[in-house]
């Protein structure tokens, strides 16, 4: 089986996300072939192309303007796909704002056009180096206001990588390690 995977990351985490999820699907004895949606010099062929995993990371409340031009001017070739849409976002971490991670996906859904034949919402990361005094006010603020957790901890990972393990198996139809 062939897995394309197309994604769009600001700071990193979904990056990693990718890369643990391409692992996985080499270590289970497909083929797997990773694309930066941001990256305008690589061409995407779905040629042979089994599946596709969509993935990309919430900032204020949209996925990257790349990722969405992606999945609008490609909708037909990946609509014929099977496809996964990975939504990363710290909203997506607590039980709390769950409703409002869906929302990010389905405004995305209402602007591009496509809609993704399994999608889920993943916990994103903080990464207290990446951000200048802006992105710092809007995670205190706005993304992380009326939680535990404080940005002075400094650095914390909120994926669970079990949970996306089963994510991936249930899409690829086959356990995964
Ligand atoms: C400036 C900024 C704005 C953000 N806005 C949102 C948001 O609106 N909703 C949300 O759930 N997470 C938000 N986040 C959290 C990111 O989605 C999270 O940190 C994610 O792990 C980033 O993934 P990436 O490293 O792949 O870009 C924001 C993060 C930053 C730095």
């Amino acid at each position: 089986m062939k897995v394309l995977i197309i994604f769009a990351t600001i700071e990193g985490q979904t990056g990693k996300i990718v890369r643990f999820l391409a692992d996985e699907i080499r270590a289970a004895g497909h083929e797997v072939e990773l694309v930066d949606a941001a990256d305008k010099t690589v061409p995407v062929s779905f040629d042979g192309v089994d599946k596709v995993i969509l993935a990309a990371s919430v900032h204020e409340r949209r996925h990257p303007k790349p990722f969405e031009v992606f999945l609008a001017a490609q909708q037909e070739q990946l609509e014929a796909l099977e496809t996964l849409l990975i939504s990363v976002s710290l909203m997506a971490a607590f039980p709390d704002t769950l409703d409002e991670a869906q929302e990010f996906v389905t405004e995305m859904k209402m602007r591009t056009g496509f809609t993704p034949g399994s999608e889920a919402l993943v916990a994103g990361a903080v990464r207290t180096g990446s951000y200048d005094y802006f992105a710092s006010q809007v995670l205190r603020h706005v993304v992380l206001k009326g939680h535990e957790y404080d940005l002075g901890q400094g650095d914390h990972e909120f994926t669970e990588w079990e949970g996306l393990k089963g994510t991936l198996s249930e899409f690829m139809g086959v356990p995964v390690s």
